[in-house]
């Protein structure tokens, strides 16, 4: 089992071209399946995730093609509508199928996602939308059996402003028609994504980035090509990683404006920003302070999915921070592994007060999932000594060359058997 291997201690620097957001690309390769044809998306990463994805479309019939950073999908003929338990098991944002194929064929059946390292992941607000919109839904014996019931568009409203609600609801009401108006939406950037990916395809959609999405569904669709946006996670992971380590880092192809509260984060903890469209550069020379509590909270708030990296870049630092996970109800896994290197890091419930000893050592610890992956390689790049991330699969599931990049920029990592 292959493990990085990484010194620490190397300031950072040089520029990084950050790769397609892992976010925005699943539900993308889902919405393929609206339309007969071949769409194209571009910038797509080399992610664990997306060839799940990729081996799902092709189970269902669709033929998908690779060619550099481009994915070709062809959903002109599919033949079946269930997606086996092995696939849903391997990436539990696979719910997304539901709403596509739906709209598409009027059936789909999924075994039931299961939870996975956050804790629980419910899906009752996917079923309530998808029923809201006259799918029948049977639950049995953990496989999820949906019909076309009359699908009409028609007013959803969700009581939590899911990110995969959302999506499954728009890709669903794309195939009912009529007015579907979704109330409470999530407003992440890779909803915006998504809309911009279904209006090229024709669909009338608009509202992303709000907490209003109006869907006109029924309007017969065409393929489409899209161009992927910058992972923003992926962003605020190398900036993590340069202010864990000191230096200066720009990274280019993503939109500061797509991560604003990780950004104030940074600066607040001293780091110098400078930004621009679609590039920023971090400076970082001193070691980080504590900061002002981090409450993770749907867009446009601090991201959940930046709070570990976050975390093990102060864990290094001096001052004290604290944290509140508001989103997920087991999201510091990672605090155990921080730990053994030197982290001082109190729990309580929600909360977490990481107090920063100066400088973290190195020690063998081991992924627990794929954000508290990446917060361990942040932490070892500011660490003393080497230290050595075992479980890379977790990381793998949403960093494209993690390594390469990072010793693009100085650092001093290696993969090794
Ligand atoms: C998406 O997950 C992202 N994944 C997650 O990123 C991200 O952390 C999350 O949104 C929040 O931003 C993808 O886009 C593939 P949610 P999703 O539905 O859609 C509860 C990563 O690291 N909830 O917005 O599954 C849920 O339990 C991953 O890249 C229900 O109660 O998240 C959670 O507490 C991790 N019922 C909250 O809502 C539901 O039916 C937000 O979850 C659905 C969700």
């Amino acid at each position: 089992m292959s493990c990085y291997k990484i010194t620490g201690g190397r300031p950072l620097s040089g520029s990084l071209a950050v790769h397609g957001a892992k976010n925005s690309v699943l539900p993308m390769l889902a919405a393929c399946l609206l339309v007969p044809g071949q769409c194209v998306l571009r910038n797509v990463p080399d992610l664990s995730d997306v060839s799940a994805t990729i081996d799902i479309l092709r189970l269902l019939g669709c033929r998908v093609d690779r060619e550099g950073d481009a994915v070709l999908v062809d959903a002109s003929v599919l033949n079946r509508s269930d997606v086996p338990e092995h696939l849903m098991r391997e990436m539990r944002s696979s719910v997304i199928f539901l709403g596509a194929l739906l709209a598409r064929l009027g059936v789909a059946e999924l075994s039931y996602p299961g939870g996975c390292e956050l804790g629980p992941r419910p899906i009752d607000l996917h079923l309530t939308a998808l029923r809201t919109l006259g799918a029948v839904i049977l639950e049995e014996q953990g496989v999820l059996c949906c019909q076309n019931g009359g699908l009409q568009g028609r007013e959803i409203c969700l009581s939590i402003p899911s990110v995969g609600a959302t999506e499954n609801a728009m890709l669903a009401a794309c195939g009912c028609p009529g007015l579907t108006t979704i109330i409470g939406a999530a407003r992440e950037p890779e909803i915006g994504d998504l809309q911009g990916f279904l209006r090229a395809m024709g669909a009338q959609v608009e509202g992303a980035g709000t907490s209003t999405v109006m869907i006109r569904g029924g309007v017969p669709l065409h393929p489409a090509e899209y161009q992927v946006m910058g992972d923003r996670i992926a962003a605020a992971t190398y900036l993590c990683g340069c202010a864990a380590a000191a230096g200066e880092v720009e990274l280019t192809g993503v939109s500061p404006n797509t991560l604003s509260a990780v950004l104030a984060c940074l600066e607040e903890a001293g780091c110098t920003l400078h930004t621009w469209p679609d590039r920023m550069v971090l400076t970082c020379t001193a070691p980080l302070r504590g900061i002002s509590p981090v409450r993770t909270a749907p867009y446009p708030g601090f991201p959940t999915d930046a709070q570990a990296v976050l975390m093990a870049a102060l864990a290094g630092g001096e001052g004290a921070t604290l944290f509140v996970e508001n989103i997920f109800d087991s999201r510091y896994r990672h605090v155990d592994e921080l730990r053994r290197m030197g982290a001082d890091v109190q729990l309580a419930g929600r909360a977490a007060m990481v107090s920063g000893v100066g400088r973290l050592h190195g020690a063998a610890v081991r992924s627990t999932d794929l954000r508290g992956g990446a917060a361990l390689v942040v932490a070892a790049l500011g660490a003393e000594g080497t230290t050595q991330v075992s479980e890379l699969r977790h990381i793998k599931r949403g960093y494209q060359a993690l390594d390469r990049n990072l010793r693009a920029l100085g650092a001093d990592i290696c993969e090794t058997p």
